[in-house]
Parts: structure tokens; C-alpha cells; sequence
């Protein structure tokens, strides 16, 4: 049985990745260099500290611990600008409306992100009151592929690991699904997520039906 389901934010409730991406493209752009749209995938659901080493090392980069820290809060405060303006209207098609069905549903709802802002995206879009718990980058020591934000999302909502569902647009994110043994939703192309139990394109493909058969 299913009680609780457990979401990504970035690329499965708002279109962030977009925002993610560009802000980190211009960073490398900066210093002088660029990376792929595949090499992009592997920052999906990773933590911004992880993701500048991994963009400096594609570039053959070294920067000090300092030098990093530096990067890393000027690409946030691009993408902060960018998400402050975020409207209800940017919630991804048939997201809201899935929460509602799930919480209609009985079942229980968590944020499972890598992300620390995610406070500020859920206030900007609106969805805040639709989340039971909420586990995100402020509060996990251990990034995607890793389960611990998960395991954190389940015990909040006082359910068992085996009876959440996760839905995620991130191959580090499905791999932190099946890690805690968790049910998992792909949100996004099945070449890509080819280790989901299930890939849609979005949470407006889905109705809590298709939950029991997972
Ligand atoms: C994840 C995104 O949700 O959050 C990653 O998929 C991002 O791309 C990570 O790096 C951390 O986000 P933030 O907002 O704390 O920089
Ligand atoms: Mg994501």
C-alpha cells in the first residue's frame, strides 16, 4: 500500500532546471569556458557545492575552497533573481492538481530536494500548504544519490520507506529512491530515467490509480 509521496522541486513541480542551468552557464561562461546539455543532466539533483567541483573538473579547473565559495554564491544569486520573480502560473502542467489528488487521496505529501531554496519557490508558487513535510538542502548532510533525504522525507511523515513513492526528474535522484527502497516515479524522457519503476513526462500524466500498481 502507498501512503506517502515523496517530490522532487526542481523539474518535477517548477521548470527550475531552466533556471539552474542558465545560471550556471553563465558562471562558466565567465571564466571561459562551457559544458554540454548531457554533462548538464549530472548536475541534476545535485547539491551547488557538488556541482561547481563537477563543472570545474569537466573544465580542467582547480579553484580554492574560498575561490569555490565565491562561485558558487555568484551563481546563486543569479538564480535567486531569477526565481524571486517566479509566478503560481510556472508550477509545471497538472502539478498542483496531482498534489490535491494525492492529499483527496489520503495519502501524505513531502519535498525531497536538494535545494536551499526551496522555501522560497514554494512560497512564490503558491504550493507551501500542500506539503505535509518539508526535507530540502537546509537540512541534509548527505546530497542525491545518497537516500537521506528521502529516509528523512518517509520517517517525517511517519511511513515506511517501501510504502513512498518518489518522483523525480534526476538519474542521482532515482538512484536515491531506490537506495532508501522506495517506489519511483521518472519525470522526464525514459532513455534517461531507465532505472524508474515507471517515466512520464509530467505529474499530468498521473492519477493516485497508477500509484498501486507500481
Ligand atoms: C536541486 C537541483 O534540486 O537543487 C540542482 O536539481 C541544484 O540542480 C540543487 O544544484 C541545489 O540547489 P540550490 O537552490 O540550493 O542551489
Ligand atoms: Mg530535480
Amino acid at each position: 500500500d502507498i501512503k506517502a509521496c515523496l517530490f522532487d522541486l526542481d523539474g518535477v513541480i517548477v521548470d527550475t532546471a531552466v533556471y539552474h542551468y542558465r545560471a550556471w552557464k553563465r558562471l562558466a561562461n565567465e571564466l571561459g569556458f562551457d559544458f554540454t546539455e548531457e554533462e548538464n543532466e549530472k548536475l541534476k539533483g545535485v547539491s551547488r557545492v557538488r556541482s561547481l567541483e563537477l563543472i570545474l573538473e569537466w573544465a580542467g579547473i582547480t579553484k580554492t575552497e574560498e575561490e569555490r565559495a565565491e562561485l558558487a554564491a555568484r551563481k546563486n544569486s543569479w538564480y535567486v533573481d531569477m526565481i524571486s520573480s517566479m509566478q503560481p502560473e510556472e508550477v509545471l502542467p497538472g502539478a498542483r492538481e496531482f498534489l490535491e489528488e494525492v492529499r483527496a487521496a489520503g495519502m501524505k505529501t513531502a519535498l525531497g530536494s536538494a535545494s536551499k531554496n526551496s522555501g522560497l519557490i514554494l512560497e512564490r508558487t503558491g504550493l507551501l500548504s500542500l506539503f505535509d513535510a518539508i526535507v530540502d538542502g537546509n537540512s541534509v548532510t548527505a546530497s542525491k544519490p545518497d537516500p537521506q533525504v528521502f529516509l528523512k522525507g518517509a520517517e517525517a511523515l511517519n511511513t515506511a520507506p517501501h510504502q513512498c513513492v518518489v518522483f523525480e526528474d534526476a538519474v542521482a535522484g532515482i538512484e536515491a529512491a531506490k537506495a532508501g527502497g522506495m517506489k519511483v516515479v521518472g519525470v522526464g524522457s525514459p532513455e534517461i530515467l531507465h532505472d524508474a519503476d515507471l517515466v512520464v513526462k509530467g505529474l499530468y500524466e498521473l492519477s493516485t490509480d497508477l500509484l498501486y500498481h507500481l
